[in-house]
């Protein structure tokens, strides 16, 4: 089958290297796609968002399956527009509808869909304008530090810890009275502040059935010691070494189960990835965040662990038949080490020239990120460039051998971390 890969960083690299390794794969495109993916598929310059230029694109290459990588085109209903085209319902999406999307889409709705299915997470309570005083009353009554989360989408900056109580006190109303996150900060979540360290859980299901991925751990950091700014997500590993089978069954049974579950009782529609945000406190996990899609650099380490045909997986997801599949995890660990352009994730330039992209192929796969061709060069074109993953039997093995491949690489200003897995 022809199918569509949505989205233009390595998490679409990585799910463009899979499919194309599947025999039934027939002709693979990417909107709009880096150098990475030109190499594999075609690239078409449409962005994520334009749902009528993707649906030209769809009709002319004959798409039967579109994958939908990042989480905007979810919120923003690309799943719905497909289904209420006459030319375009039968094309097989990979990703919630709208409505399900919701579960990132707003903070709020996901703390209810977690307190009505009593899956573990922080304490909150959501204030707007309206009730900015109780929600500064409500500060003054909590311990340090404070957690404050804007509703809706922010590109990843919408939650603030601090451990001020008048300067939270002066940010919530920044959030809500002069809007400092746009319309994503209207309503605002504050939470309970919990202590332990986080994890993040992959599952794909089809609204009923699911297969769970390997766990991944990431590094969101800038700074080594995780210190300093947040980024995308600096690195990751895959699986992660703390979590034992009596916690993983916590995480099943505590989590996945219930999630799932609710779907299906509050009718939420949702074919695709869940990616549950966790932290382990004390020997329990509880949920910080679901996301709508897969966490990048995380699928760069959990894609390549997965044995199973990767069309097979997707069309049972969209047919409603995960029942049939059996998940095959490769026994290796792999890491995956982000190289970022000097700067990010503040301002930073592009353009600048990559060299060495062929000389690691052996010990490492180089999933492309924020990259472009300029003729036959390969340029960079984002504050992430290139995640560097390798497999190994654990994962100090596999760092060394990613770091050993990153020697090769260079571009003016490149910037990694040297210390991954420093907490494990
Ligand atoms: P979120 O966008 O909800 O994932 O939050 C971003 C980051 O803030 C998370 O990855 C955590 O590191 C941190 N965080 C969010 N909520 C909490 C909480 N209740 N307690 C402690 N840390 C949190
Ligand atoms: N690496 C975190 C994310 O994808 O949201």
């Amino acid at each position: 089958m022809n199918i569509l890969i949505i989205g233009g960083g390595g998490r679409e690299h990585t799910f463009a290297w899979k499919l194309a390794q599947s025999p039934k794969c027939n002709q693979l495109f990417v909107a709009p796609g880096n150098a990475g993916t030109a190499q594999i598929a075609t690239n078409l310059a449409i962005g994520v968002n334009d749902f009528v230029g993707l649906k030209s694109a769809v009709i002319e290459n004959k798409i039967e399956m579109v994958v939908v990588g990042p989480e905007d085109p979810l919120v923003n209903g690309i799943h719905d527009f497909f289904l209420k085209d006459e030319a375009l319902k039968k094309v097989m999406i990979i990703g919630p509808r709208k409505q399900a999307a919701q579960l990132e889409g707003s903070k709020e709705f996901a703390k209810e869909f977690m307190k009505s299915n009593n899956i573990p997470t922080a304490q909150y309570a959501s204030f707007t304008a309206a009730t900015l005083e109780e929600g500064i009353t409500f500060l003054s009554q909590m311990k340090a530090p404070y957690v404050l989360k804007a509703d809706g989408l922010a590109a990843g900056k919408g939650v603030l810890i601090l451990n001020d109580l008048a300067e939270a006190q002066a940010q919530l109303k920044e959030m809500l009275v002069d809007e400092k996150f746009g319309a994503a900060s209207k309503t605002v979540v504050i939470e309970e502040f919990l202590d332990g360290i986080e994890l993040s859980c992959f599952v794909l299901t089809d609204g009923k059935n699911f297969v769970t991925f390997p766990m991944a751990k990431d590094y969101k950091r800038i700074g080594e010691g995780d210190t300093g700014l947040n980024t995308g997500g600096m690195g990751a590993i895959s699986p992660v070494p703390f979590v034992t089978p009596e916690f993983e069954k916590k995480i099943h049974q505590r989590i996945i189960l219930p999630t799932i579950a609710g779907f299906e009782k509050a009718d939420l529609p949702f074919q695709g990835f869940v990616f549950i945000g966790l932290i382990k406190v004390g020997e329990d996990p509880f949920v910080i965040e679901y996301n709508v899609r897969m966490g990048d650099p995380e699928t760069e380490v959990v894609l390549p662990l997965i044995k199973n045909d990767f069309v097979d997986l997707l069309s049972a997801t969209a047919k409603g038949e995960l029942n049939s599949q059996n998940i095959e995890i490769d026994e290796r660990t792999a890491t995956t080490v982000m190289l970022v352009s000097g700067g990010y994730p503040e301002a930073y330039a592009k353009g600048k020239e990559i060299t060495g992209l062929n000389s690691g192929a052996a010990a490492s796969i180089l999933f492309h990120a924020g990259t472009q061709l300029e003729g036959n060069k390969v340029i960079t074109s984002g504050g992430r460039v290139l995640a560097v993953t390798s497999l190994a039997s654990n994962f100090k093995e596999g760092l060394k051998q990613s770091y050993a491949t990153i020697e090769k690489i260079s571009f003016e200003g490149m910037n990694y971390r040297k210390d991954l897995g420093f907490d494990l």
